[in-house]
């Protein structure tokens, strides 16, 4: 965006020009064009900067050195899978694709960062992703960007759960910066039913970063995978989930027989932070394209996701998707690469971290890691 407008400012302080225009007429037509050219521009957030095979000089085993480690994690502890492709979600949501979520510090001295938000408690994948580093940084000292080994690792996780694979354009930097209220807006929360569907912050959470609605439907098929806590989902299942003795009373766009499972499961009456349950009952493990038959089915476990069925645009985007896998997939790897591009530092802006969690030069504050041993999605 920046360079759109100053494309179009220059002429105004170009006295040589040939014109009869008054400076103010001037000024009125060069603000004319740039009104247009910020309402049509391609919102900045999308880059065309970053390539194919980026480290294939420089570091030509890093996209290999990254799977092995992604894999090596997922024998271990399936749940890793999932993790990263939401960590990768979480950070290309704030300030861009830009590893800033995976800093335990900030270089500008903020004492919070990103990962200390409440919607980061259930962020899972960091060691892996501390893993996956680790084995590049010994083949290849200071080249490959954590943002470019946290897009790889997303990526792989996908084709471990899923079989869907697809070329990563690489050559993103990393900041220094990581702010915990950067956060604030770009993760609205699922919130109640009873208080009204947040599918219009999520909606608008994608479009102010140049994802489309559509985007945002062929993307929640990530859903198709990992689980959820019953805080984000119980209030559809009693009258009031507060109280220990409440009635059960569903959430109208549940399932009725899902609702009374999902009953033995999250007890009413309180606080349990602790149980979860699986996002897509039907193939849990998978990433496919059962998770949008399940929606068909009123089968949604979020209200969020459920909610895609009351759309007209996104209601076809599921109906597509579940009738048609290959339409899914080949779909769901292009909003994938369409979502890893957005406001990525590239050139000589940012650096390339040496330690994942550490702006360079700042290894030796130290911090509680993030425990990743009890790995639940939510
Ligand atoms: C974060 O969680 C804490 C403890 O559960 C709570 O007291 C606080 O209000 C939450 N903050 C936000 C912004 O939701
Ligand atoms: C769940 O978390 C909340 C907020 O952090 C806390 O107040 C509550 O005691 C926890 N509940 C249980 C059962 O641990
Ligand atoms: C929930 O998990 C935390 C951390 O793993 C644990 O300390 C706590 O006892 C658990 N609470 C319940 C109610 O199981
Ligand atoms: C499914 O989608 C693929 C990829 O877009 C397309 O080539 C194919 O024709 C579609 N199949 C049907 C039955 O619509």
């Amino acid at each position: 965006m920046n360079s759109i407008i100053h494309a179009y400012s220059d002429p105004i302080y170009n006295h040589n020009s040939q014109t009869n225009m008054s400076v103010e007429g001037r000024v009125k037509q060069i603000v004319a064009v740039l009104v247009v050219a910020v309402v049509f521009a391609p919102p900045a957030a999308v880059s065309g900067e970053l390539v194919v095979g980026f480290y294939k000089n420089t570091c030509p085993k890093a996209e290999a050195l990254v799977q092995q480690a992604v894999s090596r994690a997922y024998l271990t502890n399936p749940g890793i899978a999932p993790g990263i492709i939401r960590l990768l979600y979480h950070d290309c949501f704030v300030e861009g694709c830009d590893a800033s979520v995976l800093l335990d510090v900030s270089a500008d001295g903020s004492a919070l960062v990103e990962k200390d938000a409440n919607i980061s408690q259930s962020l899972r994948g960091f060691e892996a992703i501390d893993f996956a580093k680790a084995s590049v940084e010994e083949e290849c000292p200071g080249v490959v960007s954590c943002s470019d080994i946290l897009n790889f690792a997303a990526r792989d996780s996908v084709e471990l759960t899923g079989g869907i694979t697809w070329d990563v354009p690489a050559g993103r930097r990393d900041t220094r910066i990581s702010i915990k209220d950067n956060i604030h807006g770009n993760f609205p929360g699922i919130l109640s039913y009873k208080g009204g569907v947040e599918l219009n912050g999520l909606l608008k959470s994608f479009t102010k970063k140049g994802l489309t609605p559509e985007d945002m439907a062929v993307l929640s098929g990530a859903h198709s995978l990992g689980r959820s806590h019953c805080l984000a989902f119980i209030d559809r299942l009693y009258e009031d989930h507060y109280s220990p003795d409440s009635p059960p009373l569903t959430d109208p766009t549940m399932s009725e027989a899902y609702a009374h499972l999902l009953r033995r499961i999250c007890r009413p009456g309180f606080l349990d932070n602790n149980t979860t349950t699986f996002l897509d009952m039907i193939t849990p493990n998978t990433l496919d394209n059962k998770f949008y038959l399940g929606l068909l089915n009123n089968l949604g476990l979020l209200m969020t996701d459920q909610a895609l069925t009351q759309r007209r645009n996104l209601m076809a985007v599921v109906k597509k998707s579940a009738s048609n896998e290959t339409w899914w997939r080949k779909e769901f790897a292009s909003a994938m690469v369409k979502m890893s591009k957005i406001e990525v530092l590239e050139g000589t802006l940012g650096e390339i971290r040496t330690n994942c969690r550490f702006p360079n030069g700042l290894h030796t504050i130290q911090r509680n890691q993030i425990d990743d041993s009890n790995l639940q999605i939510s």
